[in-house]
């Protein structure tokens, strides 16, 4: 019986671990702290739902309370409908300090009917300039849409829907720097920048529509805290690193159906399986090349 029950408390053990790990994969109150707007930030449904609003007075935003080093990340949002204009969101790694690293998503709202821009940028040890910016195939005010980020030692994918949209490759080895060392965390934000935003800071923020809201969820990362105990991350950040993972993925990469897109480029091949990609797609979306833009990456 005593052994039973020993047996029967490592049983319980484990579960109770395992399931603070998947909890931690996607309940917002766990994950994250909404660090500013005084109340503009809200978590509801009992961490499954997140919403920032911005109003006259101020903005919203939130953080991780982890910091990751590698690793994909994806997040579900729904951006501000109808007349966005002024309004960015913005959705991104950063790591601290002066030459911070930084990955960064940023929504740029526009006049009803007006598609959105998808501003993307990466910024090493403090230098940025590499933005290349994109058009959505679809409305993303309508539903959610996962945007992730994909950051390995050899690339930083940015995917829609798991489409990659751009592949920001380490190019070292020609002296362009990478983000590599420095843990990062995640940020999001909603605020008022309509001094720039929207067509070159033409369109001002409609404050009679305020408060403007933007809506989360499905928080999942696949990668590993920078803190943490090997248990927080299922896959010891293999896949997203040089492990046996990407092995796996070589062959699937080698497929001629397996298309990534560069803004510069078009469709392009994906390249040889020394990184982990497991999304790309056949058929590029309609309307994909139509990134604005010329791109600030090499
Ligand atoms: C808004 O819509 C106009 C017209 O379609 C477009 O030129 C512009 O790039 C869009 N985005 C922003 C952020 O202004």
């Amino acid at each position: 019986m005593a052994k039973f029950m020993a047996v029967w408390g490592v049983v319980m053990v484990a579960v109770v671990v395992w399931s603070a790990a998947m909890a931690a994969a996607g309940n917002f109150n766990e994950e994250f702290d909404i660090t500013w707007g005084e109340g503009r930030g809200k978590i509801l449904e009992k961490g499954q739902l997140l919403t920032l609003t911005l109003d006259r007075t101020s903005g919203s935003g939130f953080q991780s309370k982890h910091e990751y080093l590698y690793g994909k990340i994806d997040m579900q949002l729904r951006l501000v409908p109808g007349n966005s204009a002024g309004t960015v969101t913005a959705y991104y790694l950063s790591s601290q300090g002066a030459a911070h690293d930084e990955i960064d998503f940023e929504f740029l709202g526009n006049v009803t009917g007006e598609p959105y821009t998808l501003h993307t940028n990466v910024f090493t040890q403090g230098q940025g300039n590499r933005e290349m910016q994109f058009r959505l195939w679809f409305d993303p005010t309508k539903d959610f849409h996962t945007y992730s980020i994909l950051w390995n030692p050899k690339h930083i994918i940015f995917m829609v829907d798991d489409m990659p949209i751009r592949d920001f490759r380490n190019l070292e080895g020609k002296g362009i720097a990478f983000p590599k060392n420095q843990p990062m965390r995640l940020y999001s934000s909603l605020w008022n920048a309509d001094d720039w935003a929207t067509r070159g800071g033409r369109e001002k923020t409609d404050w009679s529509r305020a408060p403007f809201v933007a809506s989360y969820r499905g928080f999942h990362v696949d990668g590993c805290e920078a803190s943490a105990e090997a248990r927080y991350c299922a896959t010891q950040g293999a896949r997203c690193g040089n492990g046996d993972a990407c092995k796996h993925s070589r062959s699937a990469a080698k497929s001629p159906d397996f298309t990534c897109l560069t803004k510069s480029q078009g469709p392009v091949p994906l390249p040889p399986a020394d990184s982990c990609y497991y999304a790309c797609k056949t058929s590029p979306p309609i309307g994909f090349d139509h990134a604005l833009d010329s791109p600030g990456h090499l």
